[in-house]
């Protein structure tokens, strides 16, 4: 029987099968980002650069300085400061390949600024307490990714160092707020507190809890029973599991305010007390007036809800005295204008939070193996999460934090006759007379030195076209005024063109004249558009 000629099909598949294989043994890489990150693009980063702007100005005026910290740091720091059973350190830490002592890109900043300050010795000498510093970056947990929740995220936090009164407590919450108030958030989200008491207590209530959770077992989920094994069952409290929040319903659960002691009920007293006294808080569903003149005045205007959560409990171990989180009310406390019905926030319930923080008084003596006490309180804000909440309340409510954005002016040389219009694409500049080339970059120079700063924003273009491609270029650009640069106006006088493009009104005018001209159009143009 003669043999089938396959030639004709290695000939064509062949090829085409390398190819398959190989693709798939080297795969092009992917252009998305990784899960739980994003590529951001010119108008957010200008927003995020505005927004920090803010945060550092209202937290600076209370006496804190910037404080900055490496991206990545010892995996030791992160279990000894968070504990090793916490989610973070147990499951959510990114550890850097082959490093040795191991290497971790940090999940928070709390533990990082403590071994800065230990390291620098600004921790160890009273003196120099108290030390009040800020920090904003990013930071990495490898978390479930969802919307307000992601692997890199960025925070902007503060920690009062040196700082052992229930005052600083209150200092400290009251900055919270500020920024909050600051970015006009503040109506919008309400103050959880709660108060881990002192060591004594919470050694107390655990075993309270634990005592009282012993039935109950079988019904917890695995990870609350694992919980409770490592001896961390205050975490319970928060789980949002259904099993363990049905339990946990329950009437009868002990109360951690119940195990208590002098010292941690005072503080916690004293640290509502004084807030009560500087606004009017509603305080579990129940309105408190704040009494004394300087409270009334201090939040008459921006009223803060405080609820004592006694679930409250924080998942980082550092934690005792008071506790707090910032939390987007359930309906989001917004309307939407349009429609009026109450509208559900962009947050779901479990990223809710945008702030959060409490009193670490041990922290910087489990990092200095004893040898240094020193009583602290801080908090930071989820600045992704504060960016979603301001993208929901300016559709909302058309309020705008963002300032105006500048005005765009075009410089645009013009390459009118055949002969000297380049070849788009990657065409460059050939063609065009020097002289057209060299008086846009002047007049271009010329508009972003004028003295107008950050109000005008100069663009160019120099894949130079013919006038109608440039006109398209500052129409998609957005521009207000664009200079057109042509040779023929140029050799008739030394003139160029100035177009208002909102009313088409063109005038001619000498090249020594166009910051002026500029000038008066763009006063008159009006209404500019927000970022
Ligand atoms: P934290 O509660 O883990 O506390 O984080 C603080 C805030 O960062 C959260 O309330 C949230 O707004 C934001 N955040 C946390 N994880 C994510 C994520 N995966 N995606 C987006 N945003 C997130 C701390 O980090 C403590 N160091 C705070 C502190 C400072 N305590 C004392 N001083």
């Amino acid at each position: 029987m003669p043999r089938p000629n396959y030639n004709g099909f290695k000939r064509t598949l062949h090829p085409l099968l390398c190819r398959f294989l190989s693709a798939k043994k080297n795969p092009p890489p992917s252009f998305h980002p990784p899960r739980g990150t994003h590529d951001t693009f010119h108008a957010t980063n200008r927003k995020r650069r505005h927004l920090e702007r803010l945060l550092q100005t209202t937290i600076e005026k209370h006496g804190v300085s910037e404080i900055k910290t490496p991206t990545f740091d010892h995996r030791s720091l992160f279990d000894r400061a968070l504990g090793a059973t916490t989610d973070v350190v147990s499951k959510e830490m990114y550890s850097l390949d082959h490093t040795d002592p191991p290497l971790v890109l940090r999940p928070e900043g709390t533990a990082s600024v403590a071994r800065a300050l230990l390291h620098q010795g600004t921790a160890t000498q009273p003196h120099l307490w108290p030390c009040k510093v800020w920090y904003s970056g990013s930071f990495y947990r490898r978390e479930r990714p969802q919307k307000g929740r992601y692997r890199q995220f960025d925070q902007f936090g503060v920690e009062l160092v040196g700082c052992g009164t229930w005052m600083d407590d209150v200092e400290c919450i009251m900055m919270g707020h500020d920024v909050l108030q600051r970015l006009g958030l503040a109506p919008y989200v309400e103050l959880r507190l709660n108060s881990l008491g002192d060591q004594e207590s919470r050694t107390r209530y655990k075993e309270t809890l634990t005592e009282w959770l012993r039935p109950y077992m079988d019904e917890l989920s695995d990870t609350s029973q694992t919980r409770i094994r490592n001896g961390d069952v205050l975490r319970v409290l928060d789980s949002k599991r259904p099993e363990d929040r049905q339990v946990m319903a329950r009437d009868d659960r002990p109360l951690m305010s119940h195990s208590w002691n002098a010292a941690s009920k005072d503080h916690f007293e004293k640290v509502v007390g004084m807030l009560r006294e500087v606004g009017v808080m509603v305080d579990g569903g129940e309105e408190v007036e704040g009494e004394g003149e300087g409270g009334k005045g201090l939040l008459a205007s921006n009223p803060m809800t405080m609820v004592h959560d006694e679930a409250l409990v924080r998942g980082l171990d550092y934690y005792c005295h008071t506790a707090f989180e910032f939390v987007v009310k359930e309906s989001g406390g917004k309307q939407n204008k349009k429609n009026k019905k109450k509208k559900k926030s962009v947050l779901g319930r479990q990223q809710g939070t945008v702030l959060a923080g409490g009193r670490y008084d041990q922290l910087y003596s489990v990092l200095s193996g004893g040898k240094h006490d020193v009583p602290a309180v801080g908090w930071a804000l989820g600045m992704d999460r504060i960016a979603l909440m301001l993208e929901e309340l300016e559709e909302d409510t058309a309020e705008s934090l963002w300032p105006l954005a500048p005005v765009k002016i075009a410089v645009l040389p013009v390459g009118d006759k055949g002969a000297m219009v380049c070849g788009g694409g990657g065409g460059g500049s050939g063609g065009v007379p020097a002289a057209v080339l060299s008086t846009a970059l002047r007049i271009g120079h010329g508009l972003r030195n004028c003295g107008e700063g950050d109000d005008w924003d100069v663009l160019t273009n120099n894949d130079v076209g013919r006038l109608k491609q440039q006109m398209k270029f500052a129409n998609r650009e957005a521009c207000e005024v664009v200079v057109l640069v042509g040779e023929d106006e140029l050799d008739q006088g030394g003139c160029v063109s100035v177009k208002n493009m909102a009313t088409s009104e063109q005038v001619q005018v000498e090249v020594g004249q166009v910051v002026e001209v500029v000038r008066k159009m763009v006063s008159r143009s009006g209404g500019r558009a927000r970022w």
